[in-house]
């Protein structure tokens, strides 16, 4: 006699099912590798989003309980209307959204995922049909430090939470650490009822939220890419989590893809920061004390006219751009100057920073939207080597990217960090509004250089003048 799927009671529904989660878990890793270039980043969102939606639909009309219940309809009306209004929300706050308030955003998004998979883990654990205590532990931990954690990081970068360098973090975080497994531990080995662990677990959850915020709060000056992509994997791994407890292939694919992709997110940053993982985890950033004062000197300023014959009567100029650029919205008359620079003969490269600007590629996204050709735009590594050859590095609204310091301060909280050698180029032009600092909050020995000029206004003012200026050649 043949074993049939009706004798193992899976339905016909049961395999659309789970042949529709293979379906969204290829679209998912389509839509990955998609937004790995600038060209079809935003194609790969489509397929993401368009195998989420599948995995929704299918669940919402196929998803049958052990009792082989289908959801409620009072319930399916319920969940349409909440997923219906906040894709509204979501859509409306994600087409108004400044592009320079764009990580703040992915900062918040990322706390809503990792608090709804916090919820899932503390719901569940009360369910006495829930046997898989370590991945609720898990989940509830994960997501509760990623959602802390997450508007933690929101309010810094929306410039609302100050950073708090106290030496003694570490150690709190290494403490709270070692007593949050100390007590999964404790709850595992127990294999106690939810209502025998019940204040355990609420302590777990509340520990496990404190940390979120010890754990972001000391991070400082500019190394905050690196924990904004950790966060990003922390709710990866949460929802991952939440999967295993609903059994739930779409859920467990999509964390583990989020989860991952911010690990291999997280490392390319520590490597660019030149920061170890493990100082990460425990909140142990930056230099110790305040930087050496290495400024005295004069800022010595160029006239427009000057800048415009310089850059024109150039070999090679390479632009270095940075958050500057991004808050003038300067991209466009950016590349209109490179391109009339181009015209001259003069060689016009983009030196690419790897945390430039507030979010992973944000100088990428930028360039790409003014249409700078991709191949123009050079990585840090490949253009470090030639920066003694370069006759103008032209800096626009960058200035931690190409400070100095990271390479001969020890003190500084940047020291290590990689820059984009500006200062080797034979004269550096340096478009700014002021002497304004950048995002570490520190002064920049570059401004003070005897290559050094500075162009001092708004950068979009600036080279809209310049690229005037420039045609008059
Ligand atoms: P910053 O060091 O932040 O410097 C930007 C400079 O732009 C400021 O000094 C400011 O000087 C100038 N500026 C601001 N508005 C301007 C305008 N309208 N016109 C002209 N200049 C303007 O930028 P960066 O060099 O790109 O470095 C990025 C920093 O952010 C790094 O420290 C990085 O670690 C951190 N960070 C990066 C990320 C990611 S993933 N990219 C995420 C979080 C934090 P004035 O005020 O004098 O004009």
């Amino acid at each position: 006699m043949y074993t049939t799927l009706e004798t193992l009671g899976v339905t016909t529904g049961d395999v659309i099912l789970e042949f529709s989660y293979l379906v969204a878990a290829i679209f998912f890793v389509i839509g990955l590798k998609q937004l790995s270039h600038p060209e079809t980043a935003r194609l790969g969102n489509r397929w993401a989003a368009a195998g989420m939606l599948l995995a929704m639909i299918t669940t919402l009309v196929l998803h049958r309980d052990a009792a082989g219940a289908g959801i409620q309809s009072t319930n399916i009306i319920i969940i349409v209307i909440t997923i219906s209004a906040a894709s509204v929300l979501g859509a409306y706050i994600a087409r108004t959204v400044r592009m320079t308030a764009i990580p703040q955003l992915v900062s918040l998004f990322n706390a809503t995922g990792g608090a709804a998979s916090a919820l899932v883990s503390l719901i569940e654990f009360s369910n006495p049909g829930n046997e898989s205590t370590l991945v609720t532990l898990l989940g509830l931990f994960f997501g509760s430090i990623a959602f802390s954690g997450s508007m933690i990081a929101y309010g810094k970068l929306d410039g609302k939470v100050g950073d708090i360098f106290a030496g003694f973090m570490k150690y709190l975080n290494i403490f709270m650490l070692a007593i949050i497994i100390t007590l999964i531990i404790y709850v595992l080995a127990a294999g106690a009822p939810f209502e025998v662990n019940r204040m355990i677990v609420y302590a777990l959850l509340v520990l496990s939220l404190i940390y979120g915020v010890t754990f972001v709060m000391p991070i400082g000056g500019a190394d905050m890419p690196v924990v904004i992509s950790l966060l990003n994997s922390f709710t990866g791994i949460a929802a991952a989590m939440a999967g295993f407890i609903y059994n739930n292939q779409a859920m467990i694919l999509g964390g583990i893809f989020v989860g991952s992709a911010g690990t291999i997110l997280t490392i390319l940053m520590c490597r660019a920061m030149n920061r170890s993982l493990f100082n990460v985890i425990v909140g142990a950033f930056g230099g110790g004390g305040p930087a050496a004062d290495k400024t005295a000197g004069t800022v010595r300023e160029i006239q427009l006219s000057d800048a415009a014959v310089l850059l024109s009567y150039s070999r090679k100029v390479v632009i270095i751009p940075g958050y500057g650029l991004a808050v003038a919205q300067a991209q466009h008359v950016c590349n209109e100057m490179a391109e009339l620079l181009e015209e001259k003969d003069v060689e016009v490269k983009f030196a690419i920073h790897p945390v430039a600007g507030r979010m992973p590629g944000h100088m990428n996204v930028l360039l790409a939207e003014a249409e700078v050709p991709y191949d123009n735009l050079i990585e840090m590594d490949d253009i470090n080597p030639g920066m003694a050859g370069v006759d103008v590095a032209v800096v626009i609204g960058a200035n931690d990217v190409v400070n100095p310091a990271a390479l001969d301060d020890p003190s500084s909280p940047i020291y290590g960090m990689p820059i984009i050698k500006a200062l080797e180029a034979k004269n550096v032009i340096v478009m700014k509004r002021g002497m304004g600092k950048g995002y570490a909050a520190i002064e920049n020995h570059l401004f003070y250089m005897d290559n050094t000029r500075m162009l001092f206004g708004n950068a979009k003012d600036s080279l809209q003048k310049l690229v005037t200026e420039i045609k008059t050649l």
